[in-house]
């Protein structure tokens, strides 16, 4: 093919702890699936599904896999293993055929060391961009869920995840404060596994913690909600099959215990609002996003808490890689576009 190459689009990858998204030029998200790759438990260079496909096979394969989670806490752990996932999405997002160096908006935690930030920009050089612009998950966040961001005035977002809660200050197209917390959706889960475990002696797989999460009617629920759920694990003493009875109330109070760390850093944020943004936020008011914004009544819980009004974006889960996008729509647009630039 003498010379002649295929024309990659301009894409967006948001590389979350739990959910991988990709966003490919003028046609939106075209992949969205868990973070997680199966390998063969005796040889772990054996791929044995990525995505969707490995999380269908959770509980239900043989014993000779391994599960491996790529990120934790919103930044890769495993390097090879993110590579091998982010290749895949890439690929699966726009086409092999077209797989020639690509330009990448890619998204990342407001608080990453040098060695977590260089290990996303290496994945996505080694999987082959042409040039990369790092954008902060908060920026993208605020800029998904079409708050004015470009403009002088200011705009306040809590994006609440599965590994990281990041709050930022947003204004003239860029980030004026900003506090990133390890603490998000995962935690949660796993206080509820914790709580299970001291009140009820049962050991609960991370899905069955989520799963109570989201059947949750309401985080600000108290002892007057008379709603029980069935919980299925394994007793912690004799490892046998065991059921128990949990009430609901009790776990939106476990919730509510890990929410106070979130609380703390929207406070955090809220107390250091220069005084001629201070304004903009008590009238237009703080926006969730980020998955973990679905928990019911959480806007309600922060609002009643800093006495300002609070709204959970559309499409909460997907604004961060929506703004991600919007910016790849418009990469010659950005500014200092070096490689690994923000
Ligand atoms: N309806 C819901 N109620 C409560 N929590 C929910 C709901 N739906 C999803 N979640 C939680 O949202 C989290 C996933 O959100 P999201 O996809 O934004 O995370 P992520 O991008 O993978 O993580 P991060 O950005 O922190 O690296 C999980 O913890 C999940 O349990
Ligand atoms: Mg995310």
């Amino acid at each position: 093919m003498a010379g002649f190459q295929f024309v990659s689009p301009d894409i967006a990858v948001d590389v979350g702890t739990n959910n991988t998204r990709v966003y490919v030029k003028d046609k939106g998200i075209v992949v969205n699936e868990p973070s997680v790759v199966i390998v063969r438990g005796d040889d772990s260079r054996k791929i044995i599904a990525v995505g969707d496909s490995a999380e269908e096979m959770i509980g239900r394969s043989s014993g000779n896999v391994r599960i491996i989670h790529p990120l934790r806490d919103g930044v890769i752990v495993d390097y090879e293993m993110a590579q091998v996932m982010i290749h895949y999405f890439v690929s699966k997002a726009i086409g092999i055929r077209h797989f020639v160096r690509p330009r990448m908006v890619v998204t990342m935690p407001g608080k990453v060391s040098k060695v977590e930030r260089r290990a996303v920009i290496n994945a996505m050089e080694r999987i082959g961009a042409r040039q990369i612009f790092v954008v902060e998950q908060a920026f993208a966040a605020a800029l998904g869920t079409g708050l004015p961001v470009y403009e002088p005035q200011g705009s306040f977002v809590v994006d609440i995840g599965a590994g990281t809660t990041e709050v930022a200050l947003v204004s003239m197209g860029g980030i004026v404060l900003s506090h990133s917390i390890r603490i998000a959706g995962n935690k949660i889960d796993e206080a509820i596994s914790g709580y299970l475990k001291k009140q009820h002696a049962i050991l609960v797989t991370e899905r069955v913690a989520e799963q109570l999460k989201m059947d949750l009617p309401d985080v600000l629920a108290n002892e007057e909600l008379e709603h029980m759920a069935i919980v299925r694990g394994r007793d912690i003493a004799t490892g046998m099959p065991l059921t128990v009875d949990v009430n609901m109330a009790k776990v939106s109070e476990v919730i509510r215990e890990t929410l106070k760390e979130i609380l703390s850093a929207i406070k955090w944020v809220l107390g250091r609002i220069p005084p001629e943004l201070a304004a903009d936020i008590l009238q237009n008011g703080i926006f969730l996003t980020g998955g973990s914004a679905m928990l019911p009544n959480l806007d309600t819980m922060i609002a009643s808490e800093f006495g300002v009004p609070v709204s959970v974006a559309r499409d909460a889960g997907e604004c961060t890689t929506l703004g991600a996008g919007y910016m790849a729509d418009h990469f010659d647009m950005l500014g200092g576009t070096g490689k690994g630039e923000a």
